[in-house]
């Protein structure tokens, strides 16, 4: 199957943004005096804000109700926007950039599919918009992964059809995400939790337009 469109995710895959997430989570959790760790913060990649003040409540064994639970999400998303805020060009993550470029100039059509609200601030932040085509994120989407919605929104968004589109996805939620979509996917991280990935690399350094091609001829949709 030929590759029309590569679509990728934000958070783990093009920037490291994990680590403000826990910063800002683990303010929350320590206010409430929940206790939260860097372990527990990897249930939350890829899982939506709400979702994740969800299991972060539920470990703390708390139940606050709808008006205190908008209320945590706020105070958190605020915190969380002070730190990315500060983010530079630095912090993208290694060989994204060049990775990106190589297959637009394949004439490969790029974009963002991410749960985040925060996904606009990001990329103007890293000063990456001018490499996606679309950006479908949670601020057009109403159902997170793993439903399929953000990657069909961002086919749709570039016109492909979600047969010829790739996605690069760091969390589980995401590779089912982009299976459910109809698309084949590339799992960045650890093959033994991203198994139903059709590869798996470590980051998108290890990538180049040869081994994407290899993975057009694999793979019969
Ligand atoms: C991504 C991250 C999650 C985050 C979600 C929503 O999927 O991996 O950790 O909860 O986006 O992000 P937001 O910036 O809208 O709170
Ligand atoms: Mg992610």
């Amino acid at each position: 199957m030929h590759t029309a469109a590569c679509i990728f995710d934000l958070d783990g895959v093009i920037v490291d943004t994990a680590k403000y997430h826990f910063q800002a989570w683990k303010r929350l959790a320590d206010q409430l005096g929940i206790i939260f760790t860097e372990e527990d913060n990897e249930r939350l990649k890829g899982v939506s804000r709400m979702s994740s003040l969800e299991i972060i409540l539920e470990l703390g064994g708390i139940n606050p109700g709808d008006e205190k639970k908008m209320e945590y999400a706020t105070l958190k998303n605020d915190w969380y926007v002070e730190l990315i805020s500060k983010m530079t060009p630095a912090e993208i993550l290694p060989g994204s950039v060049q990775f990106i470029k190589e297959i637009r100039k394949k004439g490969i059509r790029t974009a963002i599919g991410s749960a985040s609200k925060n996904t606009p601030m990001i990329l103007q932040r890293v000063g990456i918009q001018e490499l996606f085509d679309a950006v479908a994120d949670g601020n057009n989407i109403t159902k997170a992964k793993p439903d399929p919605e953000v990657f069909l929104k961002a086919a749709e968004m570039l016109n492909v059809d979600p047969a010829e589109c790739v996605v690069f996805e760091d969390a589980v939620a995401g590779i089912q995400a982009a299976v459910n979509a109809g698309m084949r996917c590339v799992g960045i991280g650890s093959k033994l939790v991203l198994a139903k990935a059709d590869m798996v690399v470590s980051g998108l350094n290890e990538m180049n337009p040869e081994i994407l091609s290899n993975l057009e001829n694999t793979k019969y949709i």
